[in-house]
């Protein structure tokens, strides 16, 4: 159901349910929270990379066969559960790289979402196709959308339930790159290494500032980004990264 591995400091969790292109189901979505629980601490691991098996799916939504016979009460719990995995990758203080290979649909592109960079394939399809099944996203595509995208492309995506592709995402921005397939996963790694070769400190004040000051006003926002600004001077890294740019050599970063 997942397949996970971790190489060069990157956990790479693939989605691995072909039969039902990847659709998320509660063993799915625990496994998936489990999954962050074990590596967001861990010092083997400094980025994730999360995608889907094959060349089809990333995932295409929600098990819609198991909605069918859900309560209005065990709907909350799905969509409490599916929530609070989004909030957990979000505010992991690594980042997760979406490689998005194929259809992301309703809890598949809310999934991608939540993560801090998206990547797809030229064949990837996006949307939230909710409202053609009587329902309406239920893992953040509501907030997400209008905040990554802007309320007029949302509201057309969300109404509408239509989906676009690839080229499309990146040009509203709901992806930063398309890759060819083949090259999907090696050039999200190439993003993730990068990545893992900066200082960790700053890449988890970064998601801090970000995520703690997307939805305050500017002036208190900019507050917050003072405060971590001061904070990371508590750390070895800026003084790694600065006397390294003087003395013209690449840092190595103690993540202390
Ligand atoms: N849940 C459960 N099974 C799914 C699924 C899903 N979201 N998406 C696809 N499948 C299953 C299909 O039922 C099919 O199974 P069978 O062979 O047993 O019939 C199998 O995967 C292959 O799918 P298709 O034959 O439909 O493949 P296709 O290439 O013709 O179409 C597709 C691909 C356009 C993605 C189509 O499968 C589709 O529209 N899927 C549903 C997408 C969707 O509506 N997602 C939103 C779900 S609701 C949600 O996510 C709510 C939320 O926010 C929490």
């Amino acid at each position: 159901m997942i397949k996970q591995y971790i190489e060069d400091k990157t956990c790479v969790i693939k989605i691995d349910r072909p039969k039902y292109l990847n659709a998320l189901n509660i063993e799915l979505l625990e496994k998936l929270k489990e999954i962050y629980l074990k590596y967001q601490n861990s010092n083997n691991v400094r980025t994730f990379i999360l995608t889907g098996h094959g060349d089809k799916a990333f995932i295409a939504g929600a098990d819609i066969k198991s909605m069918y016979s859900m309560s209005k009460h065990e709907a909350h719990s799905f969509s409490k559960l599916g929530n609070d995995l989004t909030l957990q990758i979000e505010n992991c203080s690594k980042p997760t790289i979406c490689a998005i290979n194929g259809f992301a649909l309703g809890g598949g592109c809310e999934l991608a979402m939540a993560c801090h960079l998206r990547v797809a394939s030229e064949n990837a399809v996006f949307g939230q196709p909710e409202s053609g099944l009587g329902l309406i996203p239920g893992f953040g595509g509501t907030q997400r959308l209008p905040r990554l995208v802007g309320l007029t492309n949302a509201y057309k995506i969300l109404l509408s339930g239509s989906l676009i592709k690839s080229q499309q995402a990146f040009n509203i921005g709901l992806v930063s790159d398309i890759f060819e397939q083949k090259n999907l996963l090696n050039e999200a790694m190439k993003i993730a290494s990068n990545i893992n070769s900066k200082s960790s400190n700053a890449t988890k004040y970064i998601i801090k500032s970000v995520n703690e000051g997307i939805s305050l006003d500017i002036s208190k926002a900019l507050e917050l980004e003072t405060l971590y600004f001061k904070k990371i001077f508590e750390h070895e890294d800026r003084k790694i990264g600065i006397s390294s740019f003087l003395q013209k050599k690449e840092p190595k970063f103690s993540g202390q």
